[in-house]
């Protein structure tokens, strides 16, 4: 990770100008932002990004660790410009839940106590908000967030013009100068070549970015004890290389993921950092190979800070009190278990050609190493 080299001491502050309007439309989005993009050439921007806030099916409550984590959100004094959500917002993937209620609870608890301050939330779908196989849920998920309308707020996104937009899918923005791109991640299977070739023109379109931000509900890779099994790269090694080479071709900074329920701070000893982004909710998770050795991953968000040069930092954060944690209290790698055993039953079956380095059986090194 770069560092910042300058602490800044002041901000500044976003809510100027003209709301962005939702593309409504597939065409209404491609055409691209209703007015010009702002100058931000000295300006330092400050996003969090928060992930399965939801608790048990059908839930229509959130529980304290998500209400403060949106009490610090929204707190001006913590500056945050905008959030990303990686998932999981409600518990559906379940037949005949009361789903707008669901959405109701969320956006009651977080979407609009963070628009009253100005503050947009940019989804990304889990498989409980809107699963690739539930049409149902995926009407409820469009029309709630198209009716909810966070892009209200966000006076300085840029529509990335000339590719298909899809919110609150499959999107790409930019923010100042960094890429942001939103994936409709929400199964255990391989990307589309759809996918794939609409990643690669908006990577290609938005090659002057300093920084390029990709996040999606399930990860590349798995990260946690019981859902080893739960990554997009299952089954295809030629999938995995293929978007590994994709993202480094272009320099992609970070894949952010939910779904795991832990935090980990990975790398695969290129450019490309993939980020397990911590939960809110119910149902905190160990790593892989640490069950029953560590303590489960707390409930947290991660706050991200860049400047229009590319320098970025990254701080994690406990949902109860703020306190920071530090990436030195994370193991050093993601290590394979070798044998069925009580950290990794499935693990011995785990695919050689997805390692880093097959005999310590490496998934993920830390970031920091
Ligand atoms: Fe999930």
């Amino acid at each position: 990770m770069k560092s910042l080299s300058i602490i800044l001491v002041s901000f500044v502050f976003l809510h100027c100008g003209h709301a962005s309007q939702p593309p409504t439309t597939i065409d209404e989005a491609a055409a691209g932002p209703t007015k010009a993009e702002p100058k931000t050439a000295t300006k330092t921007w400050r996003f969090a990004i928060i992930s399965d806030l939801n608790s048990s099916y059908g839930s229509k409550t959130y529980n304290s660790a998500v209400k403060s984590a949106v009490s610090y959100l929204a707190d001006a004094n913590n500056k945050i410009d905008f959030i990303l959500s990686t998932g999981d917002m409600v518990a559906g993937q379940k037949k005949n839940l009361d789903y707008l209620g669901m959405w109701e609870a969320f956006h009651s608890t977080v979407t609009r106590k963070l628009l009253e301050k100005e503050i947009p939330l940019f989804p990304s779908p889990g498989n409980h908000d809107a699963h690739l196989t539930r049409k149902i849920e995926r009407d409820h998920y469009r029309n709630s967030w198209l009716q909810e309308n966070p892009l209200s707020v966000a006076k300085h996104i840029r529509w990335v013009e000339g590719v298909e937009q899809d919110f609150p899918f499959q999107y790409a923005l930019t923010i100042g100068n960094a890429l942001f791109v939103a994936l409709d991640n929400t199964a255990v299977r391989n990307w589309s070549d759809n996918t794939l070739v609409w990643l690669e023109k908006v990577f290609t379109q938005e090659s002057q970015r300093s920084l390029k931000f990709v996040y999606g509900h399930v990860p590349l890779l798995p990260f946690a004890f019981k859902k080893e099994t739960e990554y997009v790269a299952r089954g295809s090694a030629a999938f995995l290389n293929k978007v590994e080479d994709l993202f480094e071709a272009h320099k992609v900074d970070v894949f952010f993921s939910g779904h795991s329920h832990v935090y980990y701070p990975g790398r695969r000893d290129q450019h490309t950092q993939y980020i397990s982004v911590p939960l809110l909710g119910s149902g905190s998770r160990y790593l892989i190979g640490t069950g029953s050795v560590n303590e489960r991953s707390p409930q947290a968000f991660l706050v991200i800070e860049y400047d229009e040069q590319g320098h970025w930092q990254l701080q994690h954060r406990q949902a109860r009190g703020f306190n920071l944690i530090l990436d030195e209290s994370f193991p050093t790698t993601i290590q394979i278990p070798a044998q069925n055993s009580s950290l990794c039953k499935s693990c011995s079956k785990f695919p050689q050609s997805h390692m880093l380095d097959p005999q310590q059986r490496i998934l993920y090194r830390r970031q920091d190493l």
